[in-house]
């Protein structure tokens, strides 16, 4: 069975060490939220809403040490792509601003992490059932990076697509792409997935425009870390590839990701905060070193894919369809549910 993602007990934050899988199942205990902003940079704890999820509770127990505003500076400064996190920390803020002044204002802010992270599962539910009418009872479909119970609180939002249409008693063949260059696809979703009993092969992120050649393929589903409202999502490096790889063999191409993803301040995809990371991340793998020491390497996390390759955002709203300018802004104006 797969281990939970996190837990809150014992007036702690535990986090499954997700550096460690698929050889080992540990958790690291959290009890300040410096102890939580180091999990999330050092990618103990990654993907967008459970980074989201985790920082909540980080700012749980700053409540507790007294020092809320600077954690949540701190928290806000870890990553910069995934939206989720700066959403949880305002939503944490505003309880915070409401509360301060209240002797029960540690325990509010605990449950209101607990809400976050429980609103969070029942979110992906609704994602997965919305997305799953779009397969087919019989098919086959490539996803990238780990979008499952790993990168949420649980459930997942790609992989709760499948999740949910297997629940619907469809048969689903999965391609997962292994994700230069920190393999998320090949150590994270293929442990999930086949912890959970699914046929899951893994790729070569370069394998998926041959396979789109090559067989069948009904759909391509993915997460995201921030959508723009005119549809651009950024999402793990590789992604945008893949969807032109999509476009080129007439493949749908859906990203599947909670409204706490959209960023309503952001028109386009060019004002998404694109992460950098560490070099060596190419250059090395594990301790065996790949290339030349000191050699140049551009090393983004993420990718932008524009709308026009996207044939569809799966939220727990229902499904938007393009046009997403007019679309997103419907649904955030609350005028329309898109079911
Ligand atoms: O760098 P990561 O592992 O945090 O990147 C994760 C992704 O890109 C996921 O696809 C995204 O966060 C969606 S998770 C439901």
């Amino acid at each position: 069975m797969l281990p939970a993602t996190m837990e809150w007990k014992d007036g702690a934050l535990w986090l499954l060490d997700q550096r460690a899988l698929p050889c080992e199942t540990k958790y690291i205990e959290c009890r300040s939220a410096e102890d939580v902003a180091l999990a999330i940079e050092n990618m103990t704890v990654r993907g967008a809403p459970a980074i989201g999820a985790a920082a909540a509770y980080g700012l749980a127990l700053a409540a507790r040490a007294g020092d809320f505003q600077s954690a949540a500076a701190r928290l806000a400064a870890t990553r910069p792509t995934a939206v989720n996190l700066f959403w949880a920390i305002e939503r944490m803020k505003r309880r915070w601003q409401a509360d301060k002044d209240n002797d029960d204002v540690i325990s509010l802010l605990e449950k209101e992490a607990v809400l976050i992270h429980e609103e969070d599962i029942k979110i992906n539910r609704e994602i997965g059932r919305n997305g799953a009418l779009l397969l087919p009872e019989r098919c086959a479909v490539i996803t990238h990076c780990n979008a499952g119970a790993l990168a949420t609180a649980g459930y997942g939002t790609a992989l709760g697509v499948f999740r949910a249409a297997a629940e619907a008693g469809k048969k689903i063949k999965i391609y997962a792409d292994e994700t230069r260059p920190r393999m998320q696809g090949g150590s994270l979703t293929a442990y999930e997935l086949m912890s959970d009993g699914f046929d899951v092969t893994v790729i070569t992120d370069s394998t998926a425009a041959f396979l789109m050649a090559r067989e069948k393929i009904d759909a391509v589903v993915t997460g995201a870390d921030r959508v723009a409202m005119n549809g651009d999502a950024a999402n793990k490096i590789g992604t945008y590839s893949l969807a032109i790889a999509a476009a080129r063999h007439g493949v749908p191409f859906y990203i599947a990701a909670p409204l706490s993803t959209f960023d309503t301040g952001c028109a386009s995809g060019a004002d998404i905060p694109i992460e950098e990371r560490d070099g060596d991340e190419l250059r090395m793998i594990g301790k065996v070193r790949l290339m030349p020491a000191g050699v140049k390497v551009w090393n983004p996390s993420f990718d932008v894919t524009p709308a026009e390759l996207i044939a569809g955002i799966i939220t727990e709203r229902g499904v938007i369809r393009p046009p997403y300018a007019e679309n997103t802004a419907k649904i955030f104006s609350g005028k329309e549910d898109h079911k």
